[in-house]
């Protein structure tokens, strides 16, 4: 394998939907309370896509932002990679849709399906692309609507899920020590049915039964799902740290997935990193799945958190199941 970094992150965006959901609207019609949401979760409110916000509109957003940060046309790129469980159409990939909207007319473009862990995967993906020679620019995105998978009378997922888009420009790194220092993906199909949609695929296609069941919805397991969670995301991120040769105390800012505060804490305690060092935004997003991490990343370089330079340690979990963490030299 060639030295780490091969590349490099130069420019990020992100796009959310305009509509506001806090959690008093479920305690409208759910047996439900904003105090148990915020005490079991974290989260105070989340976006949901209306209409005119479809998958491509939002990934079009975070890319242009992306794009106009690390100073370069969509006419450059040489790949799309979007990681995406909620495309707009089965066919085509939502990649391609995105591809002619930009005016990407050279780039590749495709999906990944790996839920949550979207991002990091499209990452290694854009990574090895770079490090074969396949492309020199490439757009790494995550974006969900999971607000268009989600059973708004369960409880137990409603109030979890959001919808968001982010982007990022991955070109080959310099020498100045910028870019993706390690980057570990793992999967255990075992465990599929704890989190899953049953219906709508080409297993159980749409029907008057898989509609009838609410089959076309998230069903999770939510207490297997939250052990494997902090359990597997302990361990990738003792992985990624060592690989990058990197102590758990060189780290300036751990960026989780946002799903839930209690796994956001459990996985800094493990990976020995303190609160003050984690970024928290599943308060105002919910689970985006493949968009969270980018949001609050975006989140931290508005808060003056990250800088040229700064050593983060991101991590993720999702259906699958999945799994996936990095360690970015900002
Ligand atoms: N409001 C009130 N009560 C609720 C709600 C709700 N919204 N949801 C569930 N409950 C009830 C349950 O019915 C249960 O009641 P019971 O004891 O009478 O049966 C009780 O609360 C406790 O339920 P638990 O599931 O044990 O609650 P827990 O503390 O585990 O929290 C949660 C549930 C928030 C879902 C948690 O398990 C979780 O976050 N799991 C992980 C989810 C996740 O990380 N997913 C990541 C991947 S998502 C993806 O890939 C798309």
């Amino acid at each position: 394998m060639r030295a780490r970094p091969i590349a490099v992150l130069n420019g990020l965006g992100t796009a959310v939907p305009e509509r506001v959901v806090p959690n008093a609207e479920f305690e409208r019609y759910l047996e439900t309370s904003d105090e148990w949401i915020r005490e079991r979760t974290g989260i105070r409110e989340r976006r949901i896509a209306g209409p005119g916000e479809s998958l491509t509109v939002l990934c079009r957003i975070a890319s242009e932002r992306a794009l106009e940060r690390a100073g370069l046309a969509a006419a450059d790129l040489d790949a799309i990679i979007l990681g995406t469980i909620t495309p707009d159409r089965r066919l085509p990939s939502t990649a391609c849709e995105l591809q002619a909207a930009l005016g990407a007319g050279k780039a590749a473009a495709f999906d990944l399906a790996a839920a949550c862990p979207g991002w990091v995967y499209s990452l290694a993906v854009a990574e090895g692309l770079i490090s074969s020679g396949r492309a020199r620019n490439v757009l790494a995105l995550g974006a969900e609507k999971l607000s268009t998978v989600t059973d708004w009378n369960d409880r137990s997922t409603a109030v979890l899920f959001g919808d968001g888009a982010g982007a990022a420009v991955v070109q080959p790194a310099g020498s100045d020590g910028r870019g993706i220092l390690s980057i570990v993906l793992g999967a255990d199909g075992k465990l599929a049915d704890l989190l899953q949609i049953p219906g709508g695929g080409s297993c159980h296609p749409v029907s008057e039964k898989v509609i009838q069941d609410g089959a076309q919805y998230i069903k999770m397991a939510g207490r297997e799902v939250f052990k494997a969670a902090v359990h597997t995301m302990a361990k990738a991120c003792d992985q990624a740290l060592s690989q990058a040769g990197v102590g758990s105390e060189e780290i300036d800012l751990l960026i989780p997935h946002q799903a839930n505060l209690r796994i956001i804490e459990a996985t800094a305690k493990h990976a020995n990193v303190p609160m003050s060092k984690v970024m928290v935004n599943v308060d105002r997003y919910g689970n985006t799945s493949a968009a969270s991490i980018q949001l609050a990343i975006d989140q931290a370089l508005e808060e003056g958190r990250i800088g040229s330079g700064s050593l983060l340690l991101l991590v993720t979990f999702g259906a699958g199941f999945t799994w996936g963490a990095a360690v970015v030299r900002w």
